[in-house]
């Protein structure tokens, strides 16, 4: 029988990727999402890029501990990965109760059910972004973990330290954590893809939306840090590279290849790339000209962060593949398609 894999934020722009290359690789998907910062565009573009058309869907919050509860007895799951989280930097920092309400009492729910209702894998969805300022770069997953710099920042420090408490209390439940660095990009197909409400916070779907005249001009914060070209650098990961390490990890865990009970991997390229870099490289590649000027630094920024990949690379198999080139075209075309849709 196939083994089920549980994605909580499946319809949103990672969990639909990953939804994808899981039924690529053969699992059987239940995707649950409250639909709180997305619609229905991903999970139908998975369903048409899968050809899979009887995906089960549940909308639900796993703020609420019944429904949580009720997916465990409706289906039999055999690992988790837990994408339902808020996300926005800034945010955060204006309402961290709503982060810190949402982001660790939806993981506690699920890990108190999981531990309820049996053996379970859980995949946590982390982020570079526990490393703070480090300076020690690029960082390894031994790398202390510093102060965070915002609300949603410590939520991820908290939730992968509420994730290793349980799995060392609990043999029957097993824990990665993923460490994404600037996840980015688009599915190849364009059917799926970011769909930021509102103004975009992250580069990318503010550089598609400046290339489409949806924003009128990109600001680049900061061209006077101590870097090469004075903008920051950072470890752009394409989405599609990051969804096949989610397959890959699962994978170990089901097949009960861990080395720990618990474990972490950064998922990043390792290769750092600037603001600048990232900007021209997009004109070059889509063929056209961005409106763009240099602004002030944005604060809480850090000025640099790169993954070290090697443990990545050893212990899942994986290592990302798509060239920057590629992902930065998908972005486009991705933006393309969904600009379309939306003046239908
Ligand atoms: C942030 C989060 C990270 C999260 C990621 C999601 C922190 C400190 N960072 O990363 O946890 O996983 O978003 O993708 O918690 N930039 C501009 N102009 C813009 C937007 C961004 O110049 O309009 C610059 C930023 O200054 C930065 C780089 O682009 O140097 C990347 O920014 P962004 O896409 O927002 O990601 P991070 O802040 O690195």
């Amino acid at each position: 029988m196939k083994k089920q894999i549980l994605v909580s934020g499946g319809a949103g722009y990672i969990g639909s990727h990953v939804t994808v290359e899981l039924i690529n690789a053969g699992y059987d998907v239940i995707v649950a999402d409250n639909m709180s910062n997305c619609d229905m565009t991903c999970y139908e573009g998975v369903k048409k890029i899968t050809g899979k058309q009887d995906i089960p869907f549940v909308e639900m919050d796993f703020c609420d501990y019944g429904a949580v509860e009720k997916l465990f007895t409706d289906y039999k799951i055999d690992a988790v990965i837990h994408f339902a989280a808020f996300k926005a930097v800034g945010e955060s920092v204006v309402k961290p109760i709503m982060y810190y309400k949402n982001n660790l009492l939806s993981f506690l729910n699920l890990l108190e059910a999981i531990q309820k209702y049996g053996a379970c894998n859980v995949l946590f969805s982390s982020s570079a972004t526990v490393y703070g300022e480090t300076k020690d770069l690029p960082v390894t997953e031994s790398t202390q973990r510093l102060p965070s710099t915002s609300p949603y920042g410590n939520t991820k420090q908290i939730c992968e330290d509420i994730l290793r408490d349980t799995v060392y209390a609990h043999p029957d439940i097993k824990g990665i954590a993923l460490r994404y660095f600037n996840p980015i990009g688009a599915h190849p197909s364009a059917l799926i893809g970011e769909l930021p409400r509102g103004v975009p916070n992250n580069l990318v779907p503010y550089i598609t939306q400046t290339a489409i005249g949806k924003r009128k001009c990109l600001n680049i914060f900061g061209n006077d840090y101590p870097t090469p070209d004075g903008t920051c650098l950072r470890d752009y990961i394409d989405v599609v590279d990051l969804a096949k390490a989610h397959v890959a990890a699962v994978t170990r865990m089901i097949e009960g290849r861990m080395k720990e009970d618990y474990e972490i991997f950064n998922v990043g390229t390792g290769c750092p790339i600037s603001v600048l870099e990232l900007v021209t490289t997009f004109e070059k590649v889509n063929n056209l000209s961005l409106n763009y000027q240099c602004v002030e630094r944005r604060p809480g920024d850090v000025m640099a962060i790169w993954a070290d990949t090697t443990l990545a690379n050893q212990e899942l198999g994986w290592k990302a593949e798509r060239t920057i080139e590629e992902t930065l075209k998908s972005a486009w075309q991705w933006e393309q398609y969904i600009s379309q849709k939306e003046n239908k």
